[in-house]
């Protein structure tokens, strides 16, 4: 059973990919809900196909490329090691139409996924022996985000402040991520419905949609890679992004708050410096020299970034 005590309404209807009506506007979200998206999910036939073969394995060998992370996938054993290691991903036929939606109509969230699969292979890798662990952790971190197809794409690329109703599809992602991956695994609690669901969530009870003390180790470390590559990436909102040591600042800060896994953070910290040190012997300087965006200094600084709207006067808009 989900806590689902802070309740949620569905904003519009929900359809997977397969044309399926998932929910309803204004149903309101319960266990027993969920259970019937599950059995209708698993009544749908699905077969696997091996990622290898598709589109999404060439780009996957592209985003590591990028210069910001030419220091973490430095070398070609590292990076055949992570493509090593993707390729036995299988997914659902549904599962690449949602991949190929993000390709053509969000670009930006596209490689946002692609490179947190990889990061997340890279870190899980080394805590966990099992290797279809890190495979399946790989996997889910791939379709973490996938409830942002549904936020309506000029309020996803927007590059004013949202107003309120607009930012309330940008808080409720993890919602609809949820609902659609609980409705193609047919296994709501299984891990990829669980880290899209819970990707935003802190380990102090500090993140949302629920609020809720995060303790699964893959679903902790997703959350730093994820918030990462929020961080160094431009967006429209935010077109002066925080440089990687700037991001590991940040990221070691929320650490040391109690707010991030202090381990996973050094492992990425570790992995950034190529360092063969281990991680309980590694020193962190805090002395922040890296770049953080000036306005973005004393804010919490992830993909969805928007200030709190202001209970006070109702007021909305500050475009
Ligand atoms: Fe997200
Ligand atoms: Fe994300």
């Amino acid at each position: 059973m989900l806590d689902l005590s802070n309740p949620f309404v569905m904003r519009e209807d929900l359809y997977a990919c397969d044309g399926t009506l998932i929910l309803r506007q204004g149903e309101i979200l319960s266990n027993q809900v969920i259970e019937e998206i599950q059995k209708s999910g698993r009544m749908r036939k699905r077969e696997a196909s091996p990622l290898k073969t598709s589109e999404v394995f060439d780009d996957y060998r592209a985003v590591m490329e990028e210069e910001n992370y030419n220091v973490i996938f430095a070398g070609d054993a590292v990076k055949e090691e992570v493509l090593d290691i993707v390729s036995e991903i299988s997914l659902t036929r549904e599962i690449y139409q949602e991949l190929e939606l993000f390709k053509v109509m969000d670009h930006y969230t596209y490689r946002h996924i692609l490179i947190t699969s990889l990061l997340a292979t890279l870190l899980v890798k080394d805590f966990f022996p099992d290797r279809q662990q890190v495979i399946l952790a790989g996997s889910s971190a791939l379709t973490h985000d996938f409830g942002k197809s549904r936020i309506p794409i000029e309020i996803l690329q927007s590059a004013r402040k949202l107003n309120y109703e607009e930012f309330l599809y940008i808080l409720e992602h993890p919602w609809i991520s949820f609902l659609l991956l609980a409705y193609y695994t047919g296994e709501a609690e299984s891990l990829h419905p669980m880290v899209a669901f819970n990707h935003h969530e802190k380990i102090d009870g500090s993140g949302y949609p629920r609020g809720i003390k995060v303790e699964d180790p893959i679903i902790r470390l997703v959350t730093i890679c994820d918030m990462f590559d929020a961080l160094i990436s431009p967006r429209t909102y935010r077109v002066d992004p925080f440089n990687v040591r700037g991001a590991l600042d940040f990221l070691y800060e929320e650490a040391t708050f109690g707010r991030l896994d202090m381990t996973f953070v050094k492992l990425l910290i570790s992995h950034n410096r190529q360092s063969k040190t281990p991680i309980d012997s590694l020193i962190i300087s805090q002395d922040n020299t890296g770049y953080r965006p000036p306005t973005e200094k004393n804010n919490y600084s992830c993909h969805e970034d928007y200030e709190e709207p202001d209970w006070e006067d109702g007021s909305t808009s500050t475009v």
